[in-house]
């Protein structure tokens, strides 16, 4: 066998076992997006060597192979078909000039097409024959020729009428779905009974439908919504738009979402809107779906083996990718604290490439079970860093190494620790070089002292050259000018900036000095309160535990830690020669400017922003005087728009008083308003 036809046999059978866990046991084992890029490599090689196409190949297949299915067979009048998949607008785009192409070069039409986009349901296909205004037979998509006849369990879903309103003969075919809130619910007393729970509404439906007991069915309260009609030209039907209100008037659900659209900006602009409004919808959607509203076209167009040439459907980004767990590594952060750190296969989540993953601790692991070698499921935990979520159990092939946690620093080999009752393993050397490096890398950071281009690799190479070896010596800096334009891509330019920003940060605020310290347990929140309540250092240095406990805010486990941390030697050592520097130590000395210019004057952010978290343009805002809003309304004075901003947007742009501004646009303004 050659390398191409030995590839077409691998790729078969890894999308077979992929099919059998899809709709055989409601499974996924990797997501759609790798699902359809394995499919795209089979059918390109198949493609090219149609030698080797053989019959049963997945790409000559809907769904199902229906091997062991418990239900009668059904064929379809017509073939169930599937939709081809796209990623970004510029598929969409393409779509769209090879459909307005062929219809030019085949009818020299004239005429603008139209699109309808819809939502693309997360559930199950089935088709619903009605002979004369009755319900007689109900059959799932299968291999898309053949079905199981689930008619039992379909006359228990309450919005799938027994009766139309007319009688019609007529066959239609729709998305069975669990409704969000009932997924919940199921998933609540499954856990409660000590049964595994589902993993989405999807499989949930799925496998409720495709099981015997019909009073099953009518307990778990599916819900169907229909969005296509078998020879629509047979009922004088003309448009896609004609075919969904005529579905509705005969007393079958629709999503009603369904928009007649005639440009691809308009499709962007509303596949973003549908991105952030789907979440508000009682069903799971994981896409959109785009279709030739004109129906004469259809036949024109006609289909691939799978998939009509009229339709497609836009996939949101997946939330989950799996991939392989090639090694764990382990982390010394400014505390000690020893993290494992997944090293993984290069994959794209959510529109970056990820190659490592947090990890947390290594209980995390023993509870997961996860095993170096395994396919392991990682996602975006609020859209910052991935997060291994689970292993895929089913995958494994019997080579994969257990993990040994380390009993030695990974960078100064002492002895590490567990102390009582905590998970986190710690490294015991105070003079850990990881540690003075964490330590730097946080003083320098955005949300501390917020001395530009200082980055990590920066900090990495100044402690490796010995120019810096604790927080303090940052501010000698200026007198190794002459090192440090000798290094390496270390431009005179350059280095004017971080002396400057090191200087300049000689003015920071008291709250973000003592945030830079890196108290542990002291974050941003605590900071700005202790900063609030103390006034200055020496206060906050010499109080008792018992009046730092005083401090609505700070409980217990905190008040030890700044405790413990004005009592340690070396942090008084560095605080008094932080102080002799000339760093604001107290409240009030902070540059006047900043105040209140935004005063009486309110905001809201919406979309993804590139240089600010939520939280932090809201801390922004606020720090200028300025308030902030949650939703837009006519109170609204400003609007800061992101990447991929939606219903906000739309909605403000509707009210002439509101100021549409971008990122830039608000720094900006803190510029102009700053000089007055
Ligand atoms: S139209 C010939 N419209 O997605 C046209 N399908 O990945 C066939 N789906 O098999 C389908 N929402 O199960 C259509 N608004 C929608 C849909 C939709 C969900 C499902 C359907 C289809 C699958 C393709």
């Amino acid at each position: 066998m050659n390398k191409k036809e030995e590839r077409i046999k691998e790729l078969k059978e890894k999308i077979k076992n992929y099919n059998e866990y899809y709709y055989g046991e409601n499974q996924s084992l990797i997501s759609d997006l790798e699902y359809d890029k394995l499919l795209e490599e089979l059918e390109i090689l198949e493609g090219k060597h149609p030698q080797y196409r053989m019959f049963d190949s997945p790409t000559l297949q809907v769904g199902s192979s229906l091997s062991n299915t418990k239900f009668k067979k059904i064929k379809h009048k017509k073939p169930m078909l599937s939709l081809s998949n796209s990623y970004n607008i510029n598929e969409i785009d393409n779509f769209i000039k090879r459909i307005e192409k062929n219809i030019y070069r085949e009818r020299n039409y004239g005429e603008k097409l139209s699109y309808i986009l819809e939502v693309k349901l997360d559930g199950l296909s089935i088709s619903v024959i009605y002979k004369d205004g009755e319900l007689v037979q109900a059959v799932t998509r299968g291999d898309g020729k053949i079905g199981e006849d689930v008619t039992e369990n379909i006359m228990q879903i309450k919005s799938i009428p027994h009766f139309l309103n007319e009688k019609l003969d007529l066959e239609v075919r729709g998305e069975v779905v669990l409704p969000l809130s009932k997924f919940e619910q199921i998933n609540r007393e499954r856990l409660d009974n000590g049964e595994e729970v589902f993993a989405n509404p999807r499989n949930a439906a799925s496998g409720t439908l495709r099981q015997l007991d019909a009073k099953i069915v009518k307990k778990r309260e599916l819900d169907c919504y229909f969005y296509f009609l078998v020879d629509p030209l047979k009922y004088n039907l003309n448009s896609h738009e004609e075919v969904l209100a005529f579905i509705k008037s005969k007393g079958l659900k629709i999503t009603n979402i369904g928009e007649k659209i005639t440009t691809v900006e308009e499709l962007d602009e509303r596949i973003k809107y549908w991105g952030e409004e789907r979440t508000k919808l009682d069903y799971e959607t994981d896409g959109m779906v785009i279709k030739v509203n004109e129906i004469k076209f259809w036949d024109l167009l006609g289909n691939t083996t799978k998939s009509p040439r009229w339709a497609i459907a836009y996939k949101f980004p997946a939330k989950q990718v799996s991939t392989k767990l090639l090694d764990i590594t382990w982390q010394v952060g400014r505390t000690g604290k020893v993290t494992p750190v997944a090293e993984l296969e290069e994959v794209e989540v959510s529109g970056s490439r990820v190659k490592r993953a947090s990890l947390h601790n290594f209980d995390e692991i023993l509870r997961k079970d996860i095993k170096i070698g395994d396919r392991v499921f990682i996602e975006k935990a609020a859209e910052i860093i991935p997060q291994v979520v689970k292993p895929i159990k089913e995958m494994r092939t019997g080579d994969e190494k257990e993990i040994i946690p380390p009993t030695k620093c990974p960078v100064c080999h002492s002895n590490l620790e567990k102390e009582e009752g905590l998970v986190d393993l710690k490294c015991t050397n105070r003079h850990c070089r990881a540690k003075t490096q964490g330590k730097i890398e946080y003083f320098v950071s955005r949300d501390g002292m917020n001395i530009i281009g200082f980055g990590q690799k920066i900090v990495e190479k100044f402690l490796e050259l010995g120019l810096i070896k604790n927080i303090t010596d940052i501010y000698d800096l200026k007198n190794h000018r002459e090192k440090i334009e000798n290094l390496d891509k270390m431009g005179e330019k350059s280095v004017d900036n971080i002396i400057n920003s090191i200087e300049e940060s000689k003015n920071r605020d008291y709250s973000k000095v003592l945030y830079s310290l890196g108290i542990p347990e002291v974050g941003k929140f605590l900071a700005n309160l202790l900063a609030e309540k103390t006034k200055n250092i020496d206060i906050l240095m010499n109080m008792k535990k018992e009046q730092l406990l005083e401090i609505n805010g700070v409980g217990e486990k905190v008040a030890n830690s700044i405790y413990d941390f004005f009592r340690n030697e070396e942090n008084i050592a560095m605080i008094n020669k932080l102080k002799n520097i000339g760093i604001n130590f107290s409240l009030g000395n902070e540059s006047k400017i900043e105040e209140n210019i935004f005063e009486n004057k309110t905001f809201l952010a919406t979309g993804k922003l590139e240089h600010f978290s939520r939280n932090e343009i809201k801390e922004e805002i606020e720090k200028f005087g300025g308030k902030n809003l949650s939703a837009v309304s006519k109170k609204l004075d400003f609007l800061i728009v992101g990447e991929a901003a939606g219903s906000k947007l739309q909605k403000a742009k509707e009210i002439p008083s509101i100021k549409i501004i971008t990122e830039e646009e608000f720094f900006q303004m803190v510029k102009e308003k700053n000089k007055k």
